[in-house]
């Protein structure tokens, strides 16, 4: 008679990439609430020691000046799906780290090779600080942070989605206005194309990712399609382990 209890399910590592405005975070959120997952939001890492930059007079431009100080700022997050944070030496940047200011500066100080080295190893730590998995957002995890990641998910979507996204996100944006839209658009893409052309771990597609195209879907078919990628290499693994027991 089969006795043993049924384990747990094994830890999962997701890792989701992509351009702003493609609806990672909200779908990374989703994910990991639903499957009981830990969540991080490695882009308010870089916005958060953007922050610390700007906040103590550091010249964003300046390379060396900001691998200098990438070291200095003590940055923590919080990964509770439901209610993730973020500090910087102690103080919450939640509201600072989303301002015009920091968005401008953050590709800056995001290629600074200092810089990433830095939050790399913070992330690595957090996740492998996760029991139950985590689900990790940004842009150069399946490439970069956690090459070994369980799934990884590369999410686009057109242009014109993006900023219609992201300025029903902002306030005072409207998202219907084509002059309002014309300008968010051509931040966005001024702001990939830094992401993406720069010399370390720039924004890229691990050539193992699934590649979901998210302009003509909703968040719930987003986050749908994730979760059953997530149920079926978890249970793919779990029909490995039951082989080789
Ligand atoms: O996801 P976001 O827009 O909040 O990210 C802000 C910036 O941080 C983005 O323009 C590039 C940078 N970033 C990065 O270089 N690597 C990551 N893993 C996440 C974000």
């Amino acid at each position: 008679m089969e006795t043993a209890a049924r384990t747990a399910p094994a830890a999962v590592i997701v890792g989701i990439d992509g351009p702003s405005g493609t609806g990672k975070s909200s779908t990374s959120k989703a994910v990991a609430a639903k499957l009981g997952l830990r969540y991080l939001d490695t882009g308010a890492q870089y916005r958060a020691i953007t922050w610390w930059m700007l906040s103590n007079g550091i010249d964003v431009e300046d390379a060396a000046a900001v691998a200098a100080a990438a070291g200095k700022p003590e940055i923590v997050s919080g990964t509770d799906p439901s209610a993730p944070t973020i500090t910087v030496d102690g103080a919450d940047a939640a509201g600072p780290i989303r301002t015009q200011e920091v968005t401008s500066a953050v590709s800056a100080v995001s290629a600074v090779p200092e810089v990433r080295t830095r939050l790399t190893e913070l992330q690595r730590s957090i996740a492998a600080a996760a029991p139950q998995g985590i689900v990790v957002e940004g842009r150069d995890i399946g490439t970069t942070v956690l090459p070994d990641a369980d799934l990884k998910i590369f999410l686009t979507a057109s242009p014109e989605a993006r900023a219609a996204r992201r300025n029903g996100e902002l306030k005072g944006k409207n998202a219907q206005d084509p002059a309002d839209l014309a300008a968010t658009r051509a931040a966005l893409v001024k702001r990939d194309a830094a992401d993406s052309g720069r010399k370390t771990s720039p924004l890229a597609k691990a050539a193992d990712a699934v590649e979901v195209d998210t302009t003509d879907l909703t968040l719930e078919q987003v986050v749908e399609c994730v979760v059953t990628l997530v149920e079926s290499r978890r249970s793919a693994a779990e029909g490995t382990e039951k082989r080789s027991a």
